[in-house]
């Protein structure tokens, strides 16, 4: 389906051109004076000055060969030279029709051309527990996803698991230290490793930070944690045996947290994954003249002439022949591109790594990992923070656990619920963990990824404003009044939406008709934001027809039937966005 303001531009061109104008000046806007019209066009200002002639007189032939165009309610032409422009009732009615036959996707078609694009969020690392760093990468790609796959692209996601790092040698050495008659440690040991991990959940998340705070304090256990790490890389069993484990036992609980999160990947490879690909790709990159040595390490470099800040060049092995994030990224990007040959690859990582990503894509470019066709996106986000503006805490200062987090949102969406009324149990924890995902997820989504804020538990959970639990209990209101009709009345034959009879009723009819642009425009400028925008004007516009509309008690049959008509369309629309966004509406609440 056409989108309304392709619909309005196109009459208003073909007036111009009918005037003797180019027919390019009558693109038509949302209209920035509301009071005035509800869409516009500046064309005739900018005409002027190619015909020299006043604007005002073109806007006026313009306005002129507009009228009885059943498009319009009104076109007027006004000082200096603005076309402000009313919609009829009845066009509108008929467009949200039209929108409303489509029950799947009201009139949002997909793109023409689908890309397979992958999306590289998530990012958690194996045996650290995830922390609300990991949250927005978690939340924006997810959402992200969703969009592109809207839209009818071909969409994965891949988690990217930080698996391969010192990270992995200090977890061996620990290990090593508390349990050294294990087998794996054993390098003339032939037989098979067995099946059952060395240790538990807990008791990895233990071991990882005391490892970390030793080795910052003692450099030779420091020395052997880097030692454990190279074996590990270089193919010794027994740690590789120790890899399996700690990613048994790690993605389990990863995999739980993302459930409660509504979080899904389509690939849970790791940083590891990359390491087949490493040696070829060092080889190449040498044999073709781009990596060369510096200090003992390999680089590629990656300024270029029109850089106004420093891109030191990319690191490709260290000195000890230990590769690094660097490395894995690029040799992610290998098999991406041999497995999926995507079109776009879009990495969702904090933006503090803009530097980093900057140099990796360079490289690959460079080198020749990438073909000039896919397309290398960072989606940095910027910081969650405290109410104190500083990066988000524990009360007493420390890392905050994503799931602490999330149980205490939880927590303070049940008390919210059961405080006012009596709800059951059951219910009530149900409904309330629905509602703290949408708290947490809208109070990051509606933000531009790339600008940091502040996590406001207050102001997220508050059922008013522009919060996730405010769009819930507008849709929440909307199935109740369904419910009520449905019980009540069956929907009378040829019903459907009618002309607005009420200002209130046309501007919501107008907020729902933006919803294919806006879809299109959010993925375009991949900006899940905003979809969050869309629907608070909306639930805001809805509202407010709710407060002024007697919908239950309206006489008139098809009016009535109308409304509900309207009502349905408008519960669709938040619906296919928040699904968009991540999160879903609960029955009550
Ligand atoms: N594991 C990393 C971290 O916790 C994020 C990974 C981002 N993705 C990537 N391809 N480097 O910071």
């Amino acid at each position: 389906m056409q989108k309304l303001l392709d619909l309005i531009s196109k009459e208003v061109m073909e007036a111009f051109a009918a005037n003797g104008y180019d027919g390019k000046y009558g693109k038509a806007t949302l209209s920035n004076r509301p009071d005035l019209c509800e869409y516009q066009c500046n064309g005739a200002l900018a005409a002027a000055k190619e015909y020299r002639c006043a604007p005002l007189k073109i806007a006026e032939s313009v306005a002129k060969s507009l009228k009885g165009n059943p498009m319009f309610a009104s076109v007027e032409s006004v000082k200096p030279g603005f076309l402000n422009l009313v919609l009829a009732l009845d066009f509108l009615a008929g467009y949200l029709k039209e929108m409303a036959a489509d029950e799947e996707r009201l009139g949002c078609e997909k793109c023409k051309a689908p890309k397979t694009i992958m999306i590289d969020y998530g990012g958690p690392n194996v045996a650290k527990p995830l922390h609300v760093g990991h949250l927005r990468s978690a939340i924006i790609g997810e959402s992200v996803k969703r969009l592109g796959k809207f839209m009818g692209h071909s969409v994965i996601g891949d988690v990217h698991l930080g698996d391969w790092g010192l990270q992995m040698g200090l977890i061996i050495t620990e290990l090593r230290e508390r349990k050294p008659g294990l087998v794996y440690f054993d390098e003339g040991y032939q037989g098979e490793y067995p099946k059952e991990p060395p240790f538990t959940i807990s008791e990895l998340e233990e071991i990882y930070p005391s490892a970390s705070a030793k080795s910052k304090e003692d450099g030779a256990y420091k020395e052997e944690a880097m030692q454990a790490t190279y074996e590990l890389q270089h193919g010794r069993k027994g740690y590789q045996a120790l890899l399996g484990h700690i990613l048994d036992v790690s993605l389990n609980d990863l995999k739980r947290n993302y459930e409660n999160l509504s979080v899904s990947f389509e690939l849970w490879k790791g940083e590891s994954d990359a390491q087949p690909y490493i040696p070829d790709m060092v080889r190449k990159m040498k044999q073709d003249g781009f990596a060369y040595l510096s200090d003992g390490a390999l680089v590629v470099d990656v300024k270029e002439d029109t850089d106004t800040k420093e891109v030191p060049p990319c690191m490709i092995l260290k000195s000890d022949g230990a590769s690094l994030y660097n490395t894995t990224d690029l040799a992610t990007i290998v098999w991406r591109m041999k497995d999926y040959r995507p079109d776009e690859i879009i990495y969702v990582v904090d933006k503090r790594q803009e530097l980093y990503f900057t140099q990796v894509f360079r490289c690959a470019r460079k080198t020749g990992l990438v073909e000039p066709g896919t397309e290398l996106k960072f989606l940095g986000f910027g910081t969650m923070n405290g109410k104190d503006g500083k990066p988000f805490k524990t009360r007493e200062g420390g890392v905050m656990r994503l799931e602490y987090l999330v149980s205490g949102i939880n927590e303070e969406m049940y008390k919210k619920i059961t405080d006012n009324h009596t709800v059951e149990e059951e219910e009530a924890r149900k409904t309330a963990k629905i509602v703290a995902l949408s708290a947490i997820k809208y109070g990051d989504l509606s933000n531009q990824a790339s600008k940091d804020y502040v996590f406001d538990i207050d102001r997220f959970t508050s059922f008013e404003g522009n919060t996730g639990p405010y769009i819930l209990y507008t849709i929440v209101r909307i199935k109740s009044i369904l419910k009520k009709y449905q019980a009540e009345k069956a929907m009378p034959e040829g019903a459907g939406i009618l002309p607005a009879r009420s200002d209130s009723e046309k501007a919501l009819m107008l907020e729902i008709s933006k919803f294919n642009g806006m879809m299109e425009n959010a993925y375009e400028e991949t900006a899940p934001h905003k979809v969050c925008s869309y629907i608070y004007d909306l639930a805001n516009a809805f509202n407010h027809f709710y407060h002024e509309t007697k919908i239950m008690a309206e006489p008139d049959e098809m009016q009535q039937a109308g409304y509900i008509k309207l009502l349905e369309l408008t519960k669709r629309a938040l619906e296919i966005c928040i699904d968009i966004l991540g999160f879903e509406a609960p029955e009550r609440m």
